[in-house]
């Protein structure tokens, strides 16, 4: 695929979509295949992120919701006065969350749960957080939308997710991997973090980019600007 010009100056070959765009199934599948790989490389995951995570969400507060959990990476970097709901599409994922509740003895509960049609009510949370997801949702606006819509108006968004890089050499290794990236990980990771927000009736509050780029912690609240 010939990678196309953001109007940021970069480039992204999947600006028009993948070439085969992968259905929320599709991605239930691939995350069931790779929940075991996650859990062996939990240590080191939380090696590289977890300052990150700690930033983007310690001070999450009240009714809290993780929207595509995974293996629940995100629910220590979480204050313990947090009450937590964790989300996700793959059953394998949602049974690795469970235990991970266990393990760090938290209380808390994990539905399968599609983020693009949360079944909770509007306004239900007071923090939605999510990590390293936008980029998986096959449809990314609904997952933002939904999101925005069961979180209490004068609640907080908080994500901590990743894209193309700013160092260009970096930046081209990631477009010329990316189709296959995609195939492995249904992971879009020359996406531009930012770009869907306010589609979704998200206004950004703040966002701070580190990892050369790759990696972005951004606040943001219900509502237009
Ligand atoms: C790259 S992993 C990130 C997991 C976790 N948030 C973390 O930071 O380690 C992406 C996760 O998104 C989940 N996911 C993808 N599409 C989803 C959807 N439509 N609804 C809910 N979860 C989804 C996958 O099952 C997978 O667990």
């Amino acid at each position: 695929m010939v990678p196309q010009r953001r109007s940021n100056g970069t480039t992204d070959s999947h600006a028009g979509g993948p070439a085969r765009p992968l259905s929320s199934e599709d991605v239930a599948a691939l995350y069931d295949g790779l929940a075991a790989q996650y859990d062996r490389w939990d240590w080191a995951n939380r090696l590289f992120s977890g300052p990150l995570r700690k930033r983007a969400f310690a001070d999450a507060g009240g009714r809290v919701l993780d929207v595509a959990c995974g293996a629940g990476t995100n629910f220590r970097y979480l204050p313990p006065t947090a009450q937590l709901v964790g989300v996700d599409i793959s059953d394998e994922m949602v049974e690795a969350a469970r235990d991970e509740l266990d393990a760090i003895g938290r209380g808390g509960t994990v539905y399968r749960m599609d983020a693009q049609a949360l079944q909770f009510p509007d306004d239900s949370f007071d923090t939605v957080v999510s990590a390293l997801s936008t980029c998986t949702f096959p449809d990314p606006v609904a997952a933002l939308s939904e999101m925005a819509r069961v979180c209490r108006p004068d609640g907080r968004v908080l994500l901590l997710e990743h894209g193309r890089s700013d160092v260009e050499l970096v930046g081209r290794f990631q477009d010329w991997r990316a189709d296959a990236h995609y195939e492995r990980h249904g992971c879009r990771w020359t996406q531009d973090p930012l770009a869907h927000f306010e589609a979704a009736d998200l206004t950004v509050v703040e966002s701070e980019s580190f990892l050369l780029g790759m990696i972005t912690v951004i606040e943001a609240r219900p509502g237009s600007a």
